[in-house]
């Protein structure tokens, strides 16, 4: 086992650093941060459901698992592809452009798997007869994607898939625009804000929800023409974002500190909780 293990850290550290481009997804605390508000908003008969699929190692805390889904990348090969957007370098999303994998396979892209893992949680509680799909495992994904489809940067620009080949410097660190985005706003932030402690800062945000932005959040739950889910606007949303903020700015070689940390923060904020607010609606309304 040790000698194992041994020889397995090593090679994933390896492929890490040669594509970094294979880390999608708001890094682990954004993920915890929409997890932790969308659980509390939940309603009587979604917190039962969400407790009921949750293993029970998880302690009924979904946010110990929203970050399932980028632990399973390697595994599950074919759910890499899920959790992100291209466009043809434009800064508008067209489902029926961009929703497709590498191949061109329509659907497989994280709007496509937000409705698909959707639709298969529709289908708990009834009859019990073998049921297709493993519940479980669709919670999780549909909790990570809410997140993904949230960053600006999952919606971007195919030539530098969506940040990941455009070289910043964070301060004085050396790292991605993508991973930017993904982590080193939310670090900082929690780092400089809020003592390290990211409990506090998923608070922060918790008390804007009910109370600077308590009168937009109906608009933000409510999907029209009564849908359960409308992954595809809140896309046209992050690539908007992707290009106002995220791109807006920044070259090849930029040193990023306190301007764009300070200006994109509330951006950053803002999707956070719109991702959170989203999966709750979306939850109340499945189950
Ligand atoms: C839908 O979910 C199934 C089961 O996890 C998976 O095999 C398939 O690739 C998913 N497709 C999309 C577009 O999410
Ligand atoms: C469902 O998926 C979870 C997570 O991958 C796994 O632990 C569990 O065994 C699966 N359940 C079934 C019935 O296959
Ligand atoms: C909460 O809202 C206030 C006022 O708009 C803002 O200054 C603050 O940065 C926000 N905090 C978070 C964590 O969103
Ligand atoms: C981009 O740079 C211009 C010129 O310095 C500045 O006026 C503008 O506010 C900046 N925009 C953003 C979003 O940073």
């Amino acid at each position: 086992m040790a000698s194992a293990s041994g020889i397995q850290i090593p090679a994933l550290t390896l492929l890490l650093l040669l594509f970094p481009e294979i880390i999608h997804g708001w890094g682990v605390d954004g993920h915890l941060t929409v997890c932790q508000i969308a659980q509390a908003r939940l309603s009587d008969a979604a917190a039962a459901a969400v407790k009921e699929l949750l293993p029970s190692s998880a302690d009924n805390d979904l946010s110990s698992l929203c970050s399932w889904a980028d632990r399973v990348k390697f595994h599950y090969r074919w759910s890499s592809e899920l959790h992100f957007i291209n466009t043809p370098d434009v800064c508008n999303y067209n489902y029926n452009r961009d929703c497709k994998d590498e191949s061109g396979e329509k659907g497989r892209c994280v709007s496509g798997a937000i409705t698909n893992y959707t639709n298969q949680l529709l289908t708990y509680g009834k009859s019990a007869a073998d049921s297709p799909y493993n519940l479980t495992e669709a919670l999780l994904f549909l909790s990570h994607f809410m997140g993904d489809i949230h960053q600006p940067l999952h919606v971007g620009f195919a030539s530098d898939k969506g940040g990941n080949t455009i070289d910043v410097h964070w301060y004085r660190t050396k790292t991605v625009l993508h991973h930017v985005w993904d982590d080193n706003i939310i670090e900082t932030s929690v780092k400089q804000f809020y003592e390290s402690n990211v409990e506090d800062f998923v608070d922060a945000i918790k008390q804007n929800i009910t109370g600077d932005w308590s009168n937009q959040v109906l608009e933000w739950e409510t999907c029209t023409n009564n849908k359960i889910v409308c992954p595809d606007v809140y896309a046209s949303e992050s690539i908007t974002a992707a290009c106002d903020w995220a791109y807006k700015n920044v070259t090849e070689g930029s040193v990023l500190e306190d301007d764009y940390f300070l200006t994109r923060l509330p951006v950053v904020n803002l999707r956070l909780a719109e991702g959170g607010v989203r999966l709750a609606a979306t939850l109340n309304r499945i189950f």
